[in-house]
């Protein structure tokens, strides 16, 4: 197939002109040959400025659970355009939609809202300093919560688990934020005293290779926490939605404390939500935490994402069953196909959720990402997109209810070419890292 991307290296040219770094989110970078530019979404596919055509397993980091066009979600947001854009005040989608996450998500008794899950995870742990009267919150190694300071440490991929993920960060910000290995029931254990506010993790380790938690690990957490008298925060940005309509702690069997909602909540507009026990949330409710934001819950977003939650909820026995099946055989593929061609490649997959890995072994822990080729990896999308399929050059891989049969066709055909030119690039390198010098995915797991 013989794409160009005269345009979208035209247009990236010119933003970096005006645009620090030519991308408004720093992962974008990651993108080769560049930083494509696209100019339309329907269903599975997106179209850039080139004309090329690709089907998209990217899904804009994972919002776009129903696709890129839910005739739902841009109905609702029509029909709220004509009553005006914001209020900056109380309307009614705001307690419809607290009603819907609450009705959805085990662990939601009350619920506030935010712009993004960056924003939202901060509000989180503001709560539940002030819920527990204690300072100190424990996070994992590998796990992403969003880029504010705080939290924004062992994200990358680094041995140091306090390494900041950017230059620029106050150390000072994460004085009181403690970094433990995840999966590690006795790492945990050592960390939890009667100083520590909040455990918060990826309750599905999404962000650092979709490793799932050991059974009975969340468990075990979940009662340490708790005899520690501390809460337990599932930051569900990403698993939210998307793995179950409870997402991740509906399909695992474990209540936390709180929650973290965002991506998916919105149908592909930015809204997030902390939600949670109502005695915790209480902070909120009277005032002694205060929660605040010019766009919280603006009606745009607001109806944006009440029609998303209602159409999950609405069809959620065959979206689930759906989104699980369209994961599974995108999984497949990829096996498959790196089988084929001699690439070692390794896939995690749980559900619309999935992450692939240049690498000779399993990859079940962050040690075990450490071991990846993350060059290749970036090489193989740069490959695909060449191919006609947009995936994340990191390695994440999504799917929405809009991904059918034919899309994971031409996926399979895609991937058979690409892993082909794959290989032989391999064999002829002594190095194989030595394919790209960027990584795509050293220091920023997310988007
Ligand atoms: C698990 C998780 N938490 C929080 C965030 C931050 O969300 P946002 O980018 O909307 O600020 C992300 C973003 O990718 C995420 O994956």
């Amino acid at each position: 197939m013989n794409r160009t991307f005269i345009g979208s290296a035209r247009e990236h040219e010119r933003s970096l002109a005006s645009l620090a770094g030519g991308v408004a989110t720093a992962i974008r970078a990651a993108q080769r040959p560049v930083p494509v530019s696209f100019v339309g979404g329907s269903g599975p596919r997106l179209t850039d400025i080139d004309g090329n055509e690709y089907v998209d397993f990217a899904l804009a980091y994972g919002p776009m659970l129903l696709g890129h066009s839910p005739a739902a979600v841009i109905e609702a947001v029509h029909r709220q355009l004509d009553r005006g854009l914001g209020y900056g005040a109380s309307h009614p989608i705001e307690p419809a939609l607290a009603e819907a996450v609450c009705r959805t998500v085990p662990s939601a008794e009350l619920c506030a809202f935010s712009n993004t899950g960056s924003e939202a995870v901060h509000a989180a742990i503001r709560i539940a300093r002030a819920a527990t009267g204690r300072r100190r919150v424990i996070k994992f190694q590998g796990h992403y919560h969003g880029w504010l300071d705080p939290l924004h440490i062992g994200v990358g991929a680094s041995l140091d688990p306090r390494e900041p993920g950017t230059a620029g960060q106050d150390p000072q910000a994460s004085a009181s934020i403690d970094v433990c290995a995840w999966n590690d029931v006795d790492a945990l254990r050592q960390l939890l005293d009667s100083e520590v506010a909040a455990v918060i993790m990826e309750p599905v380790a999404v962000n650092r290779g979709c490793l799932s938690p050991a059974p009975g690990y969340l468990e075990a957490v979940q009662e340490l926490t708790s005899a520690a008298g501390a809460l337990l925060i599932f930051d569900e940005v990403i698993t939210g939605f998307r793995l179950a309509l409870g997402g991740a702690q509906q399909r695992l069997g474990v209540t936390p404390d709180m929650t973290i909602l965002g991506k998916a909540m919105g149908g592909g507009f930015p809204i997030s939500a902390v939600c949670g026990r109502a005695d915790v949330m209480s902070e909120v409710a009277s005032g002694r935490v205060s929660h605040m934001g010019t766009f919280n819950a603006n009606p745009i977003c607001g109806a944006a994402a009440l029609a998303a939650i209602e159409t999950y909820e609405r069809n959620a026995e065959e979206i689930y069953p759906g989104l699980d099946e369209a994961g599974f055989a995108l999984a497949s593929a990829y096996r498959e196909a790196a089988a084929a061609a001699g690439v070692p490649l390794q896939v995690n997959q749980l559900g619309a959720a999935g992450y692939a890995y240049v690498a000779t072994q399993p990859v079940s822990s962050y040690e075990d990402t450490l071991t990846a080729d993350p060059g290749a990896y970036v090489r193989l999308s740069e490959l695909l997109l060449e191919e006609g399929i947009h995936v994340i050059p990191r390695g994440i891989l999504y799917t929405s209810t809009t991904h059918t049969d034919r899309e994971v066709k031409e996926l399979e055909g895609a991937l058979d070419r690409a892993m082909g030119r794959l290989a032989s690039e391999l064999a002829s390198q002594e190095a194989p890292s030595a394919l790209h010098d960027d990584e795509g995915q050293s220091g920023q797991p997310a988007s």
